[in-house]
């Protein structure tokens, strides 16, 4: 597709008005942009890593699983030509006329502020909470606040806030604009105080791209890049972005494997995970925030290739494949193959990820699976160590083992020693117990803040023990996301 002159600006809305620019630098957050450039300061910053929430702002998704909906995202992590098309509404923009919006009157009503700097952005994750069809459990409603920081109020107030809100959906111009959403201009083709942003909508083009500026950097939702935007300085002097080729953002089932574009969204992901990988949608729930997973792509979290990436380990217990392409075509790389060494993957030059093929794979007393995250907090932390944990057996004696560990070595890798001691010998706390040292010819983990060589190696064997003993009742423990009605209101004031 060729690019018109009109393309060279970027154009969206925001509250409700259209803005066009053409002299920002791409590398411009949009937090800075609403702060510095318009003087929209509700929006505030409190870390400028995703962490606080301070920055939240919604955007309108046209594609989400239960039809349009509003997306909180964290504005200090995405670039302003990320915003393209986009339909945006920040704090200022939610009063008509004199009223407060429901969340805004709720949250006074609440007691839910104090000194008011995490407001905004609390305001804005319940906005998203106000219009979601899907928060149907506690722990959904709480996992919508989780990418929010209030160092004052104490958390019962907001909390309480979001539950009367949640799934409110209240009859105004924000659910007009929903019943009204439309998929736009996605493309981009932006070039300013010497920075080059260019956003494709086909292959063809991308891969014309590569061609032509071999040092452009590849982009999907920016959550791991835009931190060495924010807190490293670099300025990428040229970008490609992933996000306006649509075929990366769809996800399908193929006979018995569930094909998931590189580009799809964790918080989309979330509805069909249960169904299709319940191991996924167990790390689903404690991967990140919100704001993070309405922008973070599947494919973003791998070929960044963290060593403590939470989704490599449950891919990998799953024999996942990953489809590789490039202007020659597609080639297919197990999950096993694809991570060579530290931050290195099988990528070649001028190749993308496409998808990700994720074998359905249906658990039951013989065939177990789960998986682990292990972090100091429970939400929105880094895990020290993650697990995805596999099983099948044949009359009580392992037939095979799929032990992934992510956090233990310089990059998520299979524990293929303790895969080979386990298997053939009785599935039993006793056996596990003698297989259990061959861990430690798999990895030699590193001393860091997260946890020292001795704690992550200790953990790693209490989680396959603790794995051993939990899919003994159930074979793949999806829905113990945390056990309901343990967690005391008040003890979060
Ligand atoms: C506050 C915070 C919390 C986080 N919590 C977690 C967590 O709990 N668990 C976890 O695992 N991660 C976490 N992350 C890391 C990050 O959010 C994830 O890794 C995310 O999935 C990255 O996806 P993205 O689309 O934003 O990647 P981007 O930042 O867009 O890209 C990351 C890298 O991958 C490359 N890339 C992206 N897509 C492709 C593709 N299709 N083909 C080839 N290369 C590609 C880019 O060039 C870039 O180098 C967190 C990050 C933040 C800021
Ligand atoms: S400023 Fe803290 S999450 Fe954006
Ligand atoms: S009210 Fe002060 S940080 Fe939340």
């Amino acid at each position: 597709m060729g690019y018109t002159a009109a393309m060279k600006e970027l154009s969206f809305i925001l509250n409700g008005h259209e803005v066009k620019e053409r002299n920002v630098a791409p590398t411009t957050t949009l937090l800075q942009y609403l702060r510095q450039h318009l003087q929209l300061t509700g929006t505030k910053e409190g870390c400028a890593e995703g962490d606080c929430g301070a920055c939240t702002v919604a955007v309108l998704d046209p594609h989400g699983e239960d039809g349009p909906t509003y997306r909180a995202i964290n504005a200090c992590l995405v670039l302003l030509p990320m915003m393209q098309g986009q339909t945006i509404v920040t704090v200022e923009g939610l009063k008509t006329g004199d009223q407060l919006h429901p969340v805004q009157q709720k949250l006074i009503e609440a007691f839910g502020s104090q000194c008011g700097y995490c407001t905004p952005g609390v305001v804005m994750s319940l906005f998203e909470a106000c219009y979601r069809k899907d928060l149907d459990a506690e722990w959904k409603v709480d996992d919508q606040l989780c990418g929010n920081l209030c160092r004052c109020t104490g958390y019962r107030p907001i909390r309480e806030s979001a539950r009367s809100l949640a799934g409110r959906c209240p009859n105004d111009r924000f659910l007009e604009d929903l019943r009204q959403a439309e998929s736009s201009e996605r493309s981009v083709h932006y070039e300013s105080e010497g920075e080059l942003y260019l956003a494709p909508e086909s292959f063809d083009a991308l891969f014309d791209h590569l061609d032509t500026h071999p040092d452009v950097r590849l982009v999907a939702g920016g959550t791991d890049l835009s931190l060495e935007i924010t807190k490293r300085f670099v300025r990428p002097k040229k970008l490609l972005s992933l996000e306006a080729i649509e075929a990366l953002s769809e996800h399908r089932v193929e006979g018995d494997t569930w094909v998931v574009g590189a580009g799809v969204t964790l918080s989309r992901l979330e509805r069909p995970a249960p169904k299709y990988a319940p191991a996924l949608a167990r790390m689903l729930r404690f991967f990140a925030a919100r704001q993070i997973k309405n922008r973070a792509t599947i494919g973003g979290n791998l070929c960044t290739a963290s060593p403590i990436g939470d989704l490599a380990p449950v891919l990998l217990m799953l024999d996942a494949e990953f489809v590789l392409r490039s202007r020659a075509g597609e080639r297919i790389v197990p999950s096993a193959e694809f991570f060579l060494s530290y931050r290195k993957t099988a990528l070649r030059k001028k190749e993308i990820m496409s998808a990700v093929r994720i074998p359905i794979l249906t658990a039951h007393a013989e065939h177990r699976l789960s998986a682990y995250k292990v972090s100091k907090r429970q939400e929105l932390d880094i895990s020290a160590v993650s697990a995805g944990l596999r099983v099948e057996l044949e009359h009580g004696k392992v037939k095979r083992a799929r032990f992934a560990f992510g956090g233990l070595a310089a990059t998520p890798a299979r524990a293929s020693r303790l895969e080979a001691a386990v298997t053939g010998q009785p599935w039993t706390e006793a056996s596990l117990e003698k297989a259990l040292p061959a861990l430690e010819q798999d990895y030699k983990p590193i001393d860091d803040h997260r946890g020292s060589a001795w704690y992550r190696m200790t953990i790693a064997k209490r989680l396959v023990l603790g794995f051993l003993l939990e899919t003994e009742s159930e074979p793949s423990p999806e829905h113990a996301y945390r056990p309901t009605g343990t967690v005391d209101p008040e003890a979060s004031r």
